[in-house]
């Protein structure tokens, strides 16, 4: 595949400098309790590694869902599918789920209810990234590290196509600039 430009949006130092801010705002509202992290993988991974390794809760746990929103590579599409389950019990559990970014909606949207299903004390939301112009359904997110404009990124867990889930920045794919499709 030929890559494309990415031309840098939000830079390493500013990413951890904010979730350093979102782990200290956890760690105070969830002081002295018990607190289970749902990360929706894969793009969640790299925010939750960084994400959970400021956090000084001793009790707590994490688990993953991997949820899909079927659609083209930029757009996400209307249905939103569980592709593999969450393996604790979330029941009189405190519950905080985590993104990479809320677009749409209907990731969080689909998600939050599924896991209201298994009646937890608490449930909560983070992404690190929010659209709120693109949103289809409302959601409103807990904790947010940077609400931005309509514009695709990738980079920090975020992928176009499965790729640049590994920079360590956020950028924005020119798409412009590509010479050969993408395969
Ligand atoms: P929603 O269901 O439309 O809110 O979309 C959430 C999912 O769409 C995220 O977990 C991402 O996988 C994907 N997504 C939305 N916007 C972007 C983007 O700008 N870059 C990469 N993936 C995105
Ligand atoms: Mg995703």
């Amino acid at each position: 595949m030929q890559p494309h430009r990415v031309e840098p949006f939000i830079n390493a130092e500013q990413i951890q400098k904010r979730v350093a801010e979102l782990a200290q705002q956890i760690n105070r509202d969830y002081a002295g309790k018990s607190l289970v992290i749902i990360a929706l993988i894969n793009g969640a991974i790299p925010f939750v590694a960084d994400l959970i390794r400021r956090l000084d809760l001793p009790g707590l746990r994490v688990d993953t869902l991997r949820a899909s929103s079927y659609g083209n590579t930029t757009e996400s599409g209307g249905s939103v599918k569980i592709l593999s389950h969450f393996r604790l019990d979330l029941e009189n559990e405190q519950v905080l789920v985590v993104d990479d970014i809320l677009d749409t909606g209907r990731t969080m949207s689909k998600v939050t209810r599924l896991f209201d299903s298994e009646n937890p004390a608490s449930l909560k939301t983070c992404v690190l990234l929010d659209k709120p112009s693109r949103r289809a359904v409302p959601f409103t997110a807990d904790y947010v590290g940077f609400e931005i404009e309509d514009k695709f990124v990738v980079g920090y867990g975020l992928d176009y196509a499965e790729r640049y889930r590994q920079l360590p920045y956020i950028g924005v794919v020119k798409f412009e600039d590509l010479v050969t499709p993408i395969i």
